[in-house]
This record gives C-alpha cells, sequence and structure tokens, in this order.
C-alpha cells in the first residue's frame, strides 16, 4: 500500500468544507453578535440615503469576532449596494503611503506605481466619487495617521470603522484628527461559554458532514476555547481535531483527537501576565503577531505602538522575555556587526 493510499487519506473525508475553518473565510451566521452587525449597519446606512455616515471605533480583546463582524457587514452591503467600501489591515500595511495604494487598489485603480500620496488620494476620490465606507484594522498598528486625517478632512460622505485591541488607542490619538472624526464606539465582550457552544455547533455545520462529531469533543473544543477565550482557538482545534481523526482512518472525531490536536495550543496557553510590565505586555503582544521579525523592526512596531523606551532598555526586555521561555532570540549573523537578531514567539 502507498503512503497515500490508506483509508480517508485520499478521496473520502469527514469534511464538508474544510476551506471554512480558515483564518480568513466569513461565516454567513455569526451567532450572538447579531446586535453588533446591525449597530455597524447602522453607522453605514445614512451613506446609503446620500447623507454622511457616522465613525465607530469597535474595541474588544483577541478572537471575539471584530474582524468577522464587520467583514460580514461589508460582505452584506456589496450584495446589495452600490457604495464602494476598502478593508485595510493596518497590521499588514502600516504607512500611509501604502495604505492610500492598497485603498486605490481595492477600488479598483491598478496603476498605482510612483504616485504620490496626493495623486492617490483624488484617485480615490474619484472612483469614489466621494462617498465610501472605510474600514482600517488593527489601526493601532499604522505607522502614521496622515491617511486618516486625509480621508477625514476631505471625503464629505463616509463612515469610518476603526477596528483595535486597544482601548486607549484614542485617548492617545492626535486631537485634530479625534475632534474630526468623534466616533460612536462599540466594545465586544468575550464570549461566554454557552455562546462559544453555539457558535462552535454552527461552525461544525458549516465544515463537516452531520454526525460527524460526537458531544464529548465538542465539549472539548468548547472548554478549551473558553479557558482561552478566543475563538481562534475552537476553530483551530475543529480543524486539527479532523485531520486527526481522518489520519487515523476514524469516520467520526472523538474526544480523543481533540486531545491530541490540544497539544498543539501550547502557543496559545495563558500565562499569567499580570507579572509582566506594561512595556513587557506591548512587546508581547506584537512579538506574537510578528514571529521572526527581525529586532530591529520590533523595535520600530513598539515606538508606533506607544512604546517609550530605548531600544536598548527594549533589547533589555526581549532578553529578559527570552529567559522566561515566551520568546527565543536567534542571531541572523546580519545588520550592524552582525549583533541583527530574530524574534520568535514560543508560548506565554
Ligand atoms: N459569532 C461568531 N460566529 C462564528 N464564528 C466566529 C464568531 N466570532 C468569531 N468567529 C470566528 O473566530 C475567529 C476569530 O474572530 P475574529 O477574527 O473576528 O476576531 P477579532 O475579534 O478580530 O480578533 P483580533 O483582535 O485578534 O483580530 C474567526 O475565524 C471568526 O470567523
Ligand atoms: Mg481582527
Amino acid at each position: 500500500m502507498g503512503l497515500f493510499d490508506r483509508p480517508l487519506l485520499s478521496e473520502e473525508s469527514i469534511f464538508s468544507n474544510i476551506e471554512s475553518l480558515d483564518p480568513d473565510f466569513v461565516p454567513k451566521l455569526l451567532p450572538h453578535r447579531e446586535e453588533q452587525q446591525k449597530y455597524i449597519a447602522d453607522c453605514i446606512a445614512p451613506l446609503l440615503k446620500g447623507y454622511n455616515g457616522r465613525n465607530l471605533l469597535i474595541t474588544g480583546g483577541p478572537g471575539v469576532g471584530k474582524t468577522a463582524c464587520v467583514k460580514r457587514v461589508l460582505q452584506d452591503l456589496e450584495e446589495s449596494y452600490d457604495l464602494p467600501h476598502v478593508y485595510v489591515n493596518c497590521w499588514k500595511t502600516s504607512s500611509s503611503h501604502k495604505i492610500l495604494t492598497e485603498m486605490a487598489e481595492q477600488l479598483g485603480f491598478k496603476f498605482t506605481m510612483n504616485l504620490s500620496s496626493e495623486d492617490l488620494l483624488r484617485k480615490i476620490k474619484k472612483i469614489t466619487k466621494d462617498a465610501c465606507v472605510f474600514v482600517f484594522d488593527e489601526i493601532d498598528k499604522a505607522a502614521d495617521y496622515d491617511f486618516l486625517y486625509y480621508i477625514l478632512e476631505d471625503f464629505p460622505k463616509r463612515s469610518v470603522i476603526l477596528i483595535t485591541n486597544d482601548s486607549y488607542w484614542l485617548s492617545r490619538l492626535d486631537s485634530r484628527i479625534r475632534s474630526r472624526m468623534i466616533p460612536e464606539e462599540m466594545h465586544f465582550e468575550a464570549y461566554s461559554k454557552e455562546e462559544i457552544m453555539d457558535i462552535i455547533r454552527e461552525r461544525i455545520k458549516y465544515a463537516f458532514y452531520e454526525g460527524v462529531w460526537t458531544d464529548e469533543a465538542i465539549d472539548l473544543v468548547v472548554e478549551k476555547t473558553a479557558e482561552l477565550s478566543d475563538l481562534r482557538v475552537g476553530i483551530f482545534l475543529l480543524k486539527e481535531s479532523g485531520l486527526i481523526a481522518e489520519q487515523e482512518a476514524s469516520r467520526r472525531v472523538e474526544r480523543r483527537h481533540c486531545e491530541k490536536a490540544a497539544e498543539k495550543l501550547k502557543h496559545f496557553q495563558k500565562r499569567d501576565i499580570s507579572e509582566l510590565s506594561e512595556d513587557e505586555r506591548l512587546l508581547v503582544e506584537i512579538v506574537r503577531k510578528h514571529s521572526g521579525e527581525i529586532s530591529g523592526n520590533i523595535y520600530e512596531i513598539y515606538v508606533n505602538a506607544g512604546g517609550s523606551k530605548s531600544q536598548r532598555t527594549v533589547e533589555r526586555l526581549l532578553k529578559k522575555l527570552q529567559k522566561k521561555g515566551i520568546f527565543e532570540l536567534r542571531p541572523t549573523g546580519e545588520g550592524f556587526k552582525g549583533k541583527s537578531t530574530r524574534i520568535f514567539f514560543k508560548g506565554l
């Protein structure tokens, strides 16, 4: 028998739609976030009548459905109305110029090479005819906020939706931008265990054939997700447990498959982070999302996120967090005097 000839490794599958467990998949139904979706839609709705829209700041911890909710509303909007929108993740695209380039490209303008920010803005205004929904996710990670100033100043009809984990971001924002924005605010609370159960059952319906999951296995997924209060943990466990069950040629996902999958969760483990200083916590948050980045860039992101310590102090903190087993520092042999280091997130 060949390596790929074992049962359930080839054609047969317990997954009906494994793609629905990909990080970027946005389910049609988001249980327990109906109110929030309605609120987001209400902020956009005035634009559909030709009025100016409302601005909205969404806050909340990791994996509580902020991005999913906004993307769901945007997809619904796209299906029914001819109102343009852009969605930019400011962690992936952080300088104002890059953000404006990305916006122009999303709106269908292809020739962005060598254009100045002013040119890009002019193109965006022309394409959107001055009315547009702008979503900036992970807004606290933007390197500068010139783009936000331009939008607030130059677009008479717009809804600006900002998403962040950082509840204090707005209070640190330049007052000239803050006073032009005056957003509504909406905080996403963590899900309760009962809510997680509903959501996980719903996500199973999207991804697996009926009857594949045993109740005991579902219970474990819900328990782990609630423990770490991050829905990403649940989605990860659903996919991983399914793959393990298939490898074992099982047509059902049993608790033991989930237990095995949960062993891979060490990167999600919660330590009591109250023992860490505010700067250490910020660095943990940064390296968690930028694992493998060189230390100079980590420092730049830290400063952009509001960190005020010197580079030397931050390097000391990185080493301290390595000693605690949270990071791993690997020299690259490059950079000034070959001293550049890559910082990897190992787990909390
Ligand atoms: N109510 C829900 N129903 C179904 N799936 C959900 C729900 N809430 C969250 N999810 C899923 O959980 C995962 C994490 O959600 P999401 O990406 O929206 O988190 P987030 O609040 O934006 O977190 P972060 O601040 O870390 O970016 C996604 O795969 C999303 O589809
Ligand atoms: Mg998000």
